[in-house]
């Protein structure tokens, strides 16, 4: 029987506000992306979970197609709500999305009000909620008017199936847009979950300034690039290693000698500091304001530990900043 640790909540700087908003998320979260599929282990699963909880990672987040196959990471996450969690239930964020393909016909991907009410309905079904707390629209769709997705997502959170709106992987321009319209529909989005790390910026530019001004919170997926800004790659492509068994989205050809060379540079400097490359890739990205959290991933309970160890430095000299950039350049 699961009893969490009773010193989980012992440190409050581990919580940032996001947003304008009444909720504070931990500044390590934990995706359930990979590793959490039918064919994953559950006890190790179930492992990486408590441990998660045990260290005061309060977020977890989910989506209808997280797998494989699509939708097993929500029962296998309901499984251990059952089992393991559900007592702390208010103590929870747990969030999902709909956007991607998810079912065949015109109803099952993109964002109609169709397809995200009836997803929503499934997810909570697969993970044996009444609630979600984070409902996102996984990727805005060219073709469905922004009021009607937007519109669902207000509605998810006034029939109180999800507590809260969320978007994600939505441009700036479309963010503002999407803000403007949840904010008239009394249902202000509160995060948007965009992907950064040191090896992809997009969101620096003009996303960041965007969520300030509309005062929403993010969190940031693959912070750590899906592995790449670990020391997991740095002797060859193991075989328990997410290129090495599972290359849908991050191939053995994706592991080149250019990025071998730059992260073993970020090592170096990150040993320096006394961290590991992943623990600095993580306060690297926590080092704006408006990144409330960063979103992990992990194949085990030894990551889980070692991420959250980043919130030991989260500080950086301009000195230290600027000999990143060198690197990275
Ligand atoms: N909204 C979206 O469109 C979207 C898209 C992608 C992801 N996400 C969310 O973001 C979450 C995280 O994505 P991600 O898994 O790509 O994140 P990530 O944190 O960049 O990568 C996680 C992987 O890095 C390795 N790792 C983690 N901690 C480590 C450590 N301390 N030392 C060495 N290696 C370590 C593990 O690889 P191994 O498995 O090789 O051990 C782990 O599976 C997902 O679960 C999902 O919730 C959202």
């Amino acid at each position: 029987m699961y009893s969490p640790s009773a010193t989980r909540y012992d440190s409050p700087q581990f919580y940032r506000r996001c947003g304008r908003s009444g909720v504070q998320l931990p500044l390590i979260s934990l995706g359930l992306w990979h590793n959490f599929g039918a064919k994953d282990s559950l006890d190790n699963a179930r492992a990486i979970a408590c441990r998660a909880f045990d260290l005061g990672i309060t977020h977890f987040d989910l989506a209808n197609n997280y797998g494989p196959p699509d939708g097993s990471a929500e029962e296998t996450f309901g499984r251990i709500l059952r089992d393991d969690l559900a007592q702390w239930r208010d103590e929870l964020i747990i969030s999902t999305k709909a956007g991607y393909y998810m079912w065949p016909g015109p109803y099952g991907e993109w964002g109609s009000r169709k397809y995200l009410l009836s997803s929503l309905d499934q997810s909570l079904r697969r993970m044996g909620l009444e609630y979600v707390d984070i409902f996102y629209s996984h990727r805005p769709d060219p073709d469905t008017p922004l009021e009607e997705t937007m519109g669902a997502l207000a509605q998810a959170v006034r029939s109180g199936k999800a507590l809260y709106a969320g978007i994600s992987n939505y441009q700036p321009a479309e963010t503002a847009s999407a803000a403007k319209i949840l904010r008239e529909l009394g249902t202000p989005c509160l995060i948007h979950q965009p992907r950064y790390s040191m090896l992809d910026r997009w969101i620096e530019p003009q996303l960041l300034a965007t969520l300030e001004q509309e005062g929403i919170g993010s969190i940031v997926f693959s912070p750590l690039a899906k592995g790449l800004l670990t020391d997991r790659y740095f002797k060859g492509i193991p075989a328990d290693s997410r290129a090495g068994h599972d290359t849908r989205f991050l191939r053995p050809a994706d592991i080149t000698e250019a990025v071998l060379a730059k992260t073993k540079k970020l090592n170096d400097f990150a040993q320096a500091r006394g961290q590991s490359l992943a623990q600095m890739a993580l306060a690297w990205v926590l080092r704006h304001k408006t990144v409330t959290s960063a979103l992990i991933g992990a194949s085990r309970v030894s990551q889980v530990d070692d991420c959250v160890g980043a919130t030991r430095n989260l500080n950086f000299t301009g000195e230290e900043l600027a000999r990143i950039e060198k690197i990275l350049a």
